[in-house]
Formats: C-alpha cells, structure tokens, sequence
C-alpha cells in the first residue's frame, strides 16, 4: 500500500450520510427522499463554509447514481461511486460560482443539460458559492430551472441565501446547515486521532475544536497542521496553544506590516480573516497594541531590551520599525491602547476595529494603496 500523505480535509470526507457529522435533519430528510423515489429537481443548501455541504452534495449525487442504487447508503465500489469520490465524474458536475459568475458559463450549461447523462441516471451539477452569479447569470439559470430536463439535478451551495433572488429559491428545496458544535468537532478530531493512531489530549483537541469557530473542516485543517508541528510527539494542550499563538503573532506582525504600507486592502484582508476566525476582538487588539509597543521599543531602543519577543519576531518587528516615524508608532499604539474599551462597549465591535485601522493608515497620510498586493511591499 502506498503511504502517500494526504491532507486529513480529503483524507476524511465523508463518503456516506451516516459519517456526515452533525447536520441530521439534512441526511434524514435526504435519505427519505431516496427511500421515496421523491427526489426533486434543485435543492439549496445554505450555511456556513466547511460543515459539509459539498460532500453533502456528492453524497447524495452516489446515492442517486451508484450502479446498485438508487440506495440510502452508495456502494462506494462501483465505478460511478469512485469517479464521483474523484471529482471526474462525467455526470456529475462541480462548478465554483465564484469563478464563473457570468452569463457565458451558465449558457454552456444550459446547451450541456439537454444532453443525457452519459453512463448514470442523472446529471448533477453542484453549483458551489451560487450566490457569487451575476444578475444575467441567475436569469439564464432560472430558464433552465423552469422546464429542466427530467434527468437533471442542480443543488446550489451558498454561505448567503439571502443574495439569492427569490424566483431562483422558490424552485428549489431548501436545506439549512448548522455550525458544527465544539463537541462535534471534539468527537470529529478524536475519531480521525484513533484512525490515524494519534495520541493527541482531549484538552488539546478541545483547543483545536474552538479555533475551529463551527467548521469542521478548519478544525481537521488545525489539527492537520499541529501534528506536523509537535513533530510526532503526543499533541498536549501547551503544543497546540503554542502553534495557534504562532500563527496569531504572524499575523499581528502581518497587519502592522500593511498599516506602516498604508495597504488598506491588505489589512482588510487580515482584519476579515480575524472576523472570521471567530478571534475574541478584545484579546486580538491587547496582542495588537503589544505587538506596537514592542516595535516602537525596537525602533526607540535599536535593540531587543525591553522588547519581550523572539529572535524571529524580533527581526520582522525591526523590519516594520523603520518603515515610518516614531511619532506614527505612538500615534497608533496611543489610538490602539483606547480601542479596548470602546470595543466592549459597541455593538459592532468589528466595525470599531476597522475603523481604526482605516484610521491609522489616513493619519500616516501619503498614498494609500488600494491593490491586492500579497506581501504589501511597496510598488515599483
Ligand atoms: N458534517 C461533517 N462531518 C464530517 N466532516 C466534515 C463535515 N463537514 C465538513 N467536513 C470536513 O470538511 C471538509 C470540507 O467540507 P465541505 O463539505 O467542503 O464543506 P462546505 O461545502 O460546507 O464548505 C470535508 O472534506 C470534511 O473533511
Ligand atoms: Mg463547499
Ligand atoms: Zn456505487
């Protein structure tokens, strides 16, 4: 047997229903529909990113085509169960809205449904970020969701049902996916521990679990990522606090970085994946004004006393310490040390943050950079 690494995402999709964590009602009423031959022409199926719509959706696309279904539970054998496993079944489609928002790749694809699957019962497209369609698109589409082919099956994913246009919804079945729980994602971790023969300590997958923020597919990724970083060691709760610590002060460092630049859009980017992480704000902005402090020290000092930071950061700190004024530093360090408590008192704590973040990068003044630069090096 070939020991080729795989990521765990890949490794444990599940392949049927029944390993699907977490989201029952959704296979229940599925697989009813199988038992019941009820099988509608579009479903939607909505939720946040990583708690399995897709394989959802290619789940069910088995079970409807298997060679010995239709059946609750696809063989997993046949060829037509394999190749949709694969992603290169002819018959079923995956189609990322997001890259193909035009009228141009929905026309395609109303010239291809009218043609028969080639080897199953039924064409499936799974149109993946479906709210991501132009307005063109969506009419296109609704054309053919209106007198669609009897062998064709759309299911829509999308994180944003409400930018779906209600003539699109009304034709479809709607499916609500939840947030994974912390204790599903716990069990999730813990049953990819045993099958990979991991020792790993509750406490540590609990850590992992609530970085996860509701998405099992973030909590296999971190659990990925921290058993290559305690180098085959049992994962501890120090190990994994220590990793995502890591991870936190590069991207601190990354986002003072982006300010000194005036990236605004790269900061942006930042702040989004902060938003989305589900970081405690209050804690990101006291590591934030920490991070400034000890760049301002850096910058006033020259050296690494009084700054408590490692060899590592010392060098990128040093890095973004000249690339504006001192006066600059304590300008945002003062603005920052503020941001605190104005943050639990609002509503919108997010929005506070950005704020300042636009903020400080106005007061530094000068040109402010609205391009996707990656690294927010300057532009020749
Ligand atoms: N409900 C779930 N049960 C078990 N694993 C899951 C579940 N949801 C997501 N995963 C894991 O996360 C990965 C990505 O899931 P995916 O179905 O693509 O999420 P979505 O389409 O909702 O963004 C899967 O390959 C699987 O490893
Ligand atoms: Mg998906
Ligand atoms: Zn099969």
């Amino acid at each position: 047997m070939s020991k080729e690494y795989m990521v765990f995402t890949r490794k444990h999709r599940p392949q049927t229903f029944d390993d699907i964590m977490g989201q029952d009602q959704v296979s229940l009423t599925l697989k009813r529909a199988i038992e019941q031959g009820r099988i509608m022409q579009a479903y939607l199926f909505s939720g946040p990113r990583g708690v399995g719509k897709t394989t959802t959706a290619r789940v069910f696309a088995k079970a409807l085509n298997c060679e010995k279904g239709p059946a609750v539970n696809p063989c997993n054998s046949c060829s037509i169960c394999r190749e949709i496993t694969q992603g290169n079944s002819m018959d079923v489609m995956e189609i990322d809205g997001a890259s193909n928002r035009g009228i141009d790749r929905i026309r395609e694809l109303r010239e291809q449904v009218a043609f028969a699957p080639s080897a199953s019962r039924y064409k499936v497209y799974i149109i993946d970020e479906v709210h991501m369609l132009t307005t063109e698109a969506f009419n296109a589409l609704l054309k053919t969701l209106e007198e669609p082919p009897k062998h064709v099956i759309f299911i829509f994913a999308t994180t944003d049902p409400q930018n779906i246009p209600q003539t699109i919804l009304s034709r479809c079945q709607h499916f609500r996916f939840k947030r994974a729980s912390l204790n599903t994602i716990t069990l999730n971790l813990r049953m990819i521990a045993e099958k990979e023969g991991i020792s790993a300590e509750e406490e540590a997958l609990y850590i992992i679990a609530r970085a996860a923020d509701g998405a099992l597919r973030d909590g296999q990724r971190i659990f990925d990522q921290a058993i290559t970083y305690s180098k085959g060691e049992t994962l501890t709760a120090g190990i994994v606090g220590e990793m995502l610590g890591e991870i936190e002060t590069e991207k601190l460092l990354q986002l003072a970085d982006f300010i000194v630049e005036k990236n605004l859009a790269g900061a942006i980017r930042i702040m989004e994946t902060i938003f989305e992480g589900g970081y405690d704000l209050k804690n990101f902005v006291r590591e934030f004004a920490e991070i400034f402090r000890n760049i301002l020290i850096i910058k006033t000092l020259e050296d690494r006393q009084g700054a408590d930071v490692s060899d590592e950061v010392f060098e990128k700190a040093k890095a973004i310490s000249k690339k504006t004024s001192r006066e600059n530093f304590l300008y945002i360090l003062e603005k920052a040390v503020g941001l605190e408590q104005r943050i639990s008192r609002s509503y919108i704590p997010d929005i506070v943050v950005e704020t300042f973040i636009v903020n400080a990068i106005l007061f530094l003044g000068g040109e402010i950079k609205t391009g996707m630069s990656e690294t927010g090096k300057k532009e020749p």
